[in-house]
């Protein structure tokens, strides 16, 4: 029997639903009733069964890579634990989802909790974890009362505690809410406020989670969505897996469409199946009215853009290929190699009515409110961006801004503790790269403000 979704809702041709599978179903509700009549739980009672080595192996097989930014292998991020570890393992799901342009793990904990929990189930067992989190964004309430909920039913169920289905395991789940700033996304500044500290990121090496995370214990920190394809590697087996989407980029993936696109939304579809211009056109019904595509941020607000008009010499020697940017598959490595990332799955588009100098404003204001002070570069420069972005965008601005401008994001670049300095350099440098004589034609000469001393001297060199 097919699936009934509700009216507008119904997914695409293009997708492929593995995780949004029920997501806007007519007849879905987020009970653990419901949710066993689909079938869940069943993978995790296979899972209990299992040694935890040969799912971590199912889940490598699979070649899934981490929804959460980075698209670092999820089965490989699990073997970094210590083999000669003592110390308890735990396990955390990122639900903080801040990522601008983000917004797909809102829809799996508001409407399907218990894949996620599933997910996890498996996942702490694969990894010898008996505590897990989930850190839940603070201005997510309504789902944290819903996850909660599923957590009391997984307890009635005898699916968390003690002794779960009779296989010796014990878990428990516990929710924390998040302290409502974007660093608490990055997953040592996580950590710390799990603990009940500032979310200060910590600095990589020492301080890699798996060896030494929560509590100066391996913990393993994965995005909902990784967590919530765990169960479907399973059911399906890691090699059936591999074979959705393209080498090295596997699976399925969420693609949340903001922007200046006629049908914006959220679209499930295998990693790399889909061009940009059938996720733009076919899929988002095009450019609004009278208007044009301009650039397109691919993956959450940190990913360098990438204009509509460009092309990118991709691949190394004899493979060597020029790649038109509508042909752009939206994968990891695709888009890695025109110089941008796939990110957190945010797929930002802009059309010919917004000014780039409006576009670096907004970002640079984001960042700047953001960055937790910790280091200097990000500290100081993210401020100093967002002063000099404002000049330009009020039209202030003189030429030499923009030079100043792409100083500072080259000084916070590589610079600091966390990614974070990187996530707000990178779209400032691509944009000047991309868009210079835009932003130049935006300043002007006659806006430099001369001190005192500098009038006179040009007075007295005017010739006679
Ligand atoms: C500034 C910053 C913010 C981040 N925000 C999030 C977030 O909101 N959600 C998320 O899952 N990962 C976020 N990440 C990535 C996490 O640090 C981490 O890599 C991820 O949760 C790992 O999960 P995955 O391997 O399943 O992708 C962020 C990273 C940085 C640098
Ligand atoms: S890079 Fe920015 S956000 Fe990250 S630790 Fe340094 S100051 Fe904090």
């Amino acid at each position: 029997m097919s699936i009934q979704y509700k009216e507008g809702k119904e997914p695409l041709a293009q997708e492929h639903r593995l995780i949004f599978r029920n997501i806007d179903r007519s007849d879905w509700d987020p009970s653990m009733e419901r949710a066993l009549q689909d079938g869940y739980y069943e993978q995790m009672k296979k899972a209990l069964t299992m040694e935890p080595k040969a799912i971590t192996d199912e889940v490598k097989k699979s070649g899934l890579r981490g929804r959460g930014g980075a698209g670092f292998p999820t089965g490989v991020k699990w073997g970094f634990i210590p083999p000669n570890n003592t110390k308890p393992v735990y396990l955390i799901c990122n639900c903080d989802e801040s990522e601008p342009g983000t917004f797909k793990d809102r829809y799996i904990v508001h409407q399907d909790p218990h894949q996620l929990l599933e997910g996890m189930i498996i996942s702490a067992f694969a990894v010898g974890a008996h505590v897990a989190y989930i850190y839940i964004r603070e201005e997510f309430p309504a789902a944290a009362h819903i996850i909660e909920k599923a957590i009391a039913e997984c307890h009635e169920k005898g699916f968390l505690g003690k002794n779960i289905q009779g296989s010796g395991f014990d878990l428990e789940i516990h929710i924390h809410r998040g302290a409502a700033a974007y660093i608490c996304g990055e997953e040592t500044g996580l950590i710390e406020s799990l603990e009940g500290k500032r979310p200060y990121p910590r600095i990589k090496p020492p301080y890699f989670p798996a060896a030494l995370g929560l509590y100066m214990a391996p913990t393993i920190v994965n995005n909902v969505e990784s967590l919530c394809h765990v169960k479907h590697i399973l059911e399906m087996g890691g090699d059936e897996y591999a074979k959705l989407g393209v080498a090295r980029n596997t699976g399925t993936r969420i693609l949340c469409v903001s922007g200046d696109v006629k049908k914006p939304g959220y679209f499930e579809v295998e990693v790399g199946k889909v061009t940009m211009r059938e996720l733009l056109y076919d899929m988002c019904g095009g450019p609004k009215d009278g208007r044009e595509f301009k650039a397109v941020i691919p993956g959450g607000s940190s990913s360098k853009i990438l204009r509509c008009d460009e092309t990118f010499k991709i691949g190394r020697g004899d493979d060597a290929k020029d790649l038109d940017f509508w042909d752009i598959q939206m994968d990891f490595d695709t888009l890695a190699a025109c110089g941008s990332m796939a990110g957190s799955g945010g797929v930002i588009v802009l059309d010919d009515s917004r000014k780039i100098s409006w576009v670096l404003n907004n970002i640079n204001h984001f960042y700047a409110h953001e960055s937790c002070g910790q280091c200097t570069p990000c500290r100081e420069g993210n401020g100093w961006m967002k002063k000099v972005s404002d000049r330009i965008a009020s039209g202030k601005g003189t030429p030499n801004d923009i030079d100043t401008l792409e100083s500072i994001a080259y000084q916070i670049d590589g610079r600091t503790i966390c990614a974070f300095g990187e996530a707000s350099s990178w779209p400032v440098e691509a944009i000047i790269a991309k868009y210079r004589d835009e932003l130049l034609a935006e300043t002007s000469e006659a806006n430099v403000v001369k001190s005192a001393e500098q009038l006179e001297r040009e007075k007295f060199l005017q010739p006679v």
